[in-house]
């Protein structure tokens, strides 16, 4: 009775005294009671014996009477929960072990159990009691308010976006990880991340460009800072030409030059942030016998992977948001994709989007991005080219009035980008602007 009092008392006293005191061993004997009935029921466990066997004339298949678990080394406590090792038994894959992640959850009854395989052969189980980004709103400590004077010296391509779960910055590093793929179901926090990303850029002498197919409504509030925008599928083409002419002209001035990136160049050009908002629209039509808006669909697409392919040393980047981004988008999709090193999943509405976002190259992540709720805005699983593996994030919350203030603001920083027109503003855009959500 004592006892149970005094644990009572720590909990509320020093929950983290609590954890390591008394949680951790409850958790851990917790563990070790439910591994083997866990194996076997999730199929985690394997049979000494083959699966076949001859029985007379027959062959007989079946599993092992008594099956072998994988063994469970004890676990280190953390902060926020522990970490369990698991070595792989043979035929076994870190994904088998992704697909049980709720099972654990459930059984161990912490927050979250992520699974991770930093060395071969060897999983990593982190339970977490608690979500160490519920309730985070970040602000961006050194946003630069209207009125301030833009940094000088060249642009910096580094950006801080928002907090990881391990209590870092979430970089987006565009010069080691060029593009980007950012996708999210409606009101997951797609804009309120790009609004982010443009306020950042906005300041410094970055060229940004956007499409929307979507009529403009999402991207109009960056209009005075944009150094050219498409609302229809023919300006698109048109925009993506003009900036593959960029593009070759970069080239032939660093070969002119003999280096191998402009940045490299004497006076390096400005450079280029494509934003496109919603960019499944980019791959749909709503006619497919429609030749004209196939043909420009096709033209469209083979331009922006292009672009998106030779782009990055010629410091021309991508950034696409959408709800969806699946297969089912063509072969143009998946070749995109493969160019968008950068991903961002927030809360997607369906598993296939999860995949398609993250699967190529974290199968594992996959799970994590499902479980990320509708109310979760901002939370995302990120994976680049230069981390070691993915993580969950929170987005800086940057409001739509503070974007459209700092594009106001920094207007007169927009370079103008050969063959192509900027957008026009004027005080009913800016008023558009200030309402959209
Ligand atoms: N990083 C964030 N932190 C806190 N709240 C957020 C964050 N991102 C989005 N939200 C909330 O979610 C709402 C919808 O976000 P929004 O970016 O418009 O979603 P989407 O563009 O995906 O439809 C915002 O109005 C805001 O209240
Ligand atoms: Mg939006």
């Amino acid at each position: 009775m004592l006892w149970l009092a005094a644990g009572a008392v720590l909990r509320h006293r020093s929950p983290v005294g609590y954890w390591y005191v008394v949680g951790y061993s409850l958790t851990w004997f917790r563990i070790t009671r439910t591994w083997r009935a866990l194996c076997i029921e999730r199929g985690l466990s394997v049979s000494r014996r083959a699966s076949q066997a001859m029985v007379g004339d027959l062959i007989v298949r079946g599993q092992e009477v008594r099956p072998v678990v994988p063994r469970l080394w004890i676990g280190r406590p953390t902060r926020n929960g522990l970490r369990v090792r698991v070595r792989l038994m043979p035929g076994q894959t870190p994904e088998q072990y992704a697909q049980c992640a709720e099972a654990l959850m459930h059984a161990w009854r912490v927050y979250s159990v992520r699974i991770t395989s930093p060395v071969r052969g060897l999983i990593h189980i982190e339970a977490m009691l608690s979500d160490p980004l519920a309730g985070v709103v970040v602000r961006d400590p050194d946003a630069l308010g209207a009125g301030a004077t833009a940094p000088a010296g060249p642009p910096v391509m580094v950006l801080v976006v928002g907090v990881t779960e391990k209590a870092t910055s979430w970089l987006m590093n565009f010069r080691l990880t060029p593009h980007w793929l950012i996708v999210g179901a409606t009101r997951s926090g797609k804009s309120t991340l790009i609004h982010a990303i443009v306020t950042r850029f906005a300041p410094q002498g970055v060229a940004l460009v956007a499409i929307d197919l979507k009529g403009g409504l999402e991207l109009n509030v960056y209009r005075p800072r944009l150094s050219g925008m498409a609302t229809t599928r023919a300006e698109a083409v048109e925009l993506l030409e003009a900036l593959c002419d960029v593009k070759d002209e970069r080239t032939h001035l660093c070969n002119v030059a003999g280096v191998r990136s402009v940045w490299e160049l004497e006076d390096p050009p400005p450079p280029i942030v494509l934003v496109i908002d919603e960019v499944a629209e980019l791959f749909l039509v709503t006619n497919s016998r429609d030749r004209d808006e196939v043909a420009l669909r096709d033209r469209s697409v083979a331009l922006l992977v292009k672009l998106a392919q030779l782009g990055a040393a010629l410091d021309i980047h991508v950034i696409a948001g959408g709800q969806r981004f699946g297969s089912d988008l063509g072969s143009g999709a998946t070749l995109l994709r493969s160019q968008l090193a950068g991903r961002v999943c927030l809360h997607v509405a369906d598993g296939a989007t999860a995949e398609m976002t993250l699967g190529d190259i974290w199968p594992e992540a996959v799970v994590a991005a499902q479980m990320i709720r509708p109310d979760e805005q901002g939370i995302a699983v990120i994976a680049d080219s230069e981390g070691s593996s993915w993580v969950r994030a929170r987005a800086m919350f940057t409001s739509v009035d503070e974007a459209a203030d700092a594009a106001r603001t920094y207007s007169r920083l927009t370079p103008t980008l050969p063959g192509i027109r900027r957008p026009e503003f004027g005080g009913a855009v800016e008023d558009s602007g200030g309402g959209e959500g």
